[in-house]
């Protein structure tokens, strides 16, 4: 018979309670399909006397995450603390030093410090598993690294925070507007207790980088992601995207051109139909493209405690059978610097603006576009008010370049009624 497998488990809250739940609720299962038992050895949060629902005693405590990361009765450490600083960066670079496996569902920290924790792993001949980061239980980490293996990736894209796709779905369906349903989901405690993170497109940017570098062999990258947040999303925007057959996403797309590897987190439209489109609430999807396997989507809960702790639970079963794979799915050394290109895929892009009540207003927009390239595909014009009227156009594929200049050049048109609005369309 193996010997057990010894988990030390760093963060006892939403994560790390349900990792013992199936720990507890699963544990001849799991010795089943991995051929040992799996046993938890010690544990650590910050407040030893808070009632976590389930009794710890059984359990050693350590009230330092790093004396837990070390301890000789620990085979893997499993951080799910969070932060990309502090006691879980800390905890992690001791656990390796000290010839641990790591199990984490950090990705901040993966974002900022994967390169250099890649290495410092692979030095010490130990891996970092991380299933849990990216989207939650979906099991996007292996299916890119493993089940895609055999594929030249061409494109990642996802809908990889919930809680923006929560207010995002719910704005359209209750005709709401963003402050309201900004409000709501705060106080439904569906925001980080820094809310950038999630409408800022900052979580959701953390796993991109890392999806890019499983997918395109390349350095993590965070600071190489062109990033815009949800806070401009306006229901006016909403409601004329759905009437011209688009929804609204917060979209994650990654992939590599010919000037280098785009990265891109911004509010984009999706044809309705489309499987993004369809997708509603805090759902999170996750779209691989690769040249030989086409396209695969998969979709499933991006948080909580169950599907968080499935994915963390996948991960320790590979650990216990012995399987290591490196971290970014081929050597850390390997993997190159990516050159940082910004939307230099063409798009289509939707547009929309308000133009005053003057004799030629439409054909002056129609001029600045064919001058700066842009061919439009479909426009509506809506009934005027006592002034002005609202326009919706889609161009044709363009790039953001010739967007950004036409945009510029309307200002100087003296038709414009406010800011117009530019969002770009992708292709799914
Ligand atoms: N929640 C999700 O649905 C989800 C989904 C995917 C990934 N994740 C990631 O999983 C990780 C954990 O998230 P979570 O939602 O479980 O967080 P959480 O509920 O806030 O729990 C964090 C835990 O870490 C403990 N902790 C904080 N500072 C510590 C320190 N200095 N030493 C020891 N323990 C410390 C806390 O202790 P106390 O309880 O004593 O305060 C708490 O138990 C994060 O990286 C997060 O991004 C979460």
């Amino acid at each position: 018979m193996s010997q057990p497998l010894r988990l030390g488990i760093a963060g006892l809250g939403t994560v790390g309670i349900g990792v013992l739940r199936v720990l507890r609720q699963h544990a001849e299962l799991l010795q089943t399909r991995t051929g040992r038992a799996i046993e938890i050895t010690a544990v650590s949060a910050r407040d030893k006397g808070k009632d976590r629902g389930l009794p710890l005693t059984r359990y050693a405590w350590e009230g330092d995450p790093v004396t837990l990361a070390t301890r000789d009765d620990v085979d893997v450490f499993v951080e799910l603390i969070g932060g990309d600083e502090g006691p879980a960066k800390e905890a992690v670079e001791a656990a390796l030093a000290a010839g641990k496996d790591v199990v984490t569902a950090n990705k901040a920290l993966l974002a900022i410090h994967g390169q250099a924790l890649a290495e410092s792993a692979e030095a010490a001949g130990r891996t970092i598993r991380y299933e849990a980061a990216v989207a939650g239980g979906i099991p996007v980490i292996k299916a890119l690294s493993e089940g895609l293996a055999g594929n030249d990736v061409t494109r990642v894209m996802g809908v990889m925070n919930g809680s923006c796709n929560y207010i995002l779905t719910r704005m359209e369906t209750a005709g709401l507007s963003y402050e309201e349903v900004f409000a709501e989901a705060d106080a439904l405690g569906y925001l980080e207790a820094d809310p950038q993170l999630d409408v800022g497109g900052i979580d959701a940017a953390h796993k991109l980088a890392i999806l890019s570098s499983l997918a395109f062999g390349t350095k993590v990258d965070f600071d190489g992601i062109t990033l815009e947040g949800i806070d401009r999303v306006s229901i006016d925007d909403i409601r004329a995207a759905a009437d011209m057959g688009y929804k609204i996403k917060l979209l994650g797309v990654a992939q590599m051109s010919g000037r280098g590897l785009e990265q891109r987190m911004q509010p984009c439209l999706v044809p309705d139909s489309s499987p993004l489109g369809q997708l509603e609430g805090g759902t999170n999807m996750v779209v691989l493209e690769g040249d030989a396997v086409g396209q695969i989507v998969l979709r499933g809960a991006g948080a909580g405690e169950g599907p968080t702790a499935s994915a963390v639970m996948a991960d320790v079963c590979d650990l216990a059978r012995g399987l290591k794979a490196p971290v970014f799915g081929r050597p850390a050394t390997s993997l190159s610097t990516a050159t940082p290109a910004s939307a230099t895929v063409a798009a289509s892009y939707y547009l929309r603006m308000s133009l005053e009540d003057k004799p030629g207003a439409l054909a002056k927009i129609a001029t600045v576009l064919g001058e700066a390239g842009i061919s439009i595909d479909r426009m509506r014009q809506y009934g005027h008010d006592d002034t002005s009227a609202p326009v919706l156009i889609v161009t044709h594929k363009t790039t953001p370049d010739a967007i950004a200049s036409a945009l510029s050049a309307m200002t100087g048109t003296g038709v414009l009624s406010g800011k117009p609005v530019a969002l770009r369309i992708e292709d799914v």
